[in-house]
């Protein structure tokens, strides 16, 4: 299993991250983004959530809400590059359906096992795929975001030198997904 692979952080960590933000306007949010991005392959674990609603005094059903509305939080373990395909109606008119298609036969993955999920990440946890609504790029179609990185008219061509690029390069820098 995937989960397995990853490595928890002890507490003491995030007592200091809850402790750096106490008081401040915005603290779940910014304690969660903290959190997430000192797991390794940038999650929220289901501990660490449980742990910071006691120690906040917040009910878990907030911090889930605030998890699920936020498409920068994860609940599950993220490969090292993120790919992001648009799927809103400029990109698929535009071909993102097969751009994604392409990116996730070139993985290995399959958009049919995991039931239609918007986020497909490989055995290996190098690369996580994700479709998005709207980058609000949309004269730029198609687009995709990789590790954060706006790539705009996109081809399949221009993809797959990407994640070749990608595949042989050493673990990256973390940043936000959009
Ligand atoms: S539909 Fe893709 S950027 Fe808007």
């Amino acid at each position: 299993m995937k989960s397995s692979k990853v490595q928890q952080i002890d507490n003491s960590l995030y007592d200091s991250i809850i402790a750096g933000y106490r008081g401040k306007p915005g603290d779940l949010l910014s304690v969660l983004e903290d959190i997430q991005t000192a797991t390794p392959h940038s999650y929220l674990t289901e501990p660490a959530i449980r742990y910071v609603a006691e120690k906040m005094k917040v009910p878990l059903s907030r911090i889930y809400s605030v998890i699920t509305f936020y498409s920068f939080f994860n609940l599950n373990p993220q490969g090292d590059h993120t790919v992001t395909v648009c799927r809103g109606t400029a990109c698929h008119t535009r071909g993102s359906r097969a751009l994604l298609a392409d990116i996730m036969i070139k993985l290995g993955l399959n958009e049919e096992e995991t039931g239609g999920e918007t986020s497909y990440t490989t055995d290996d946890m190098r690369f996580t795929v994700r479709t998005v609504a709207c980058f609000g790029q949309c004269a730029l179609a198609p687009v995709i975001a990789v590790d954060g990185v706006i790539f705009s008219h996109m081809t399949s061509e221009k993809l797959e030198a990407i994640i070749k690029k990608l595949s042989s390069a050493k673990k990256p820098v973390r940043r936000r997904n959009p």
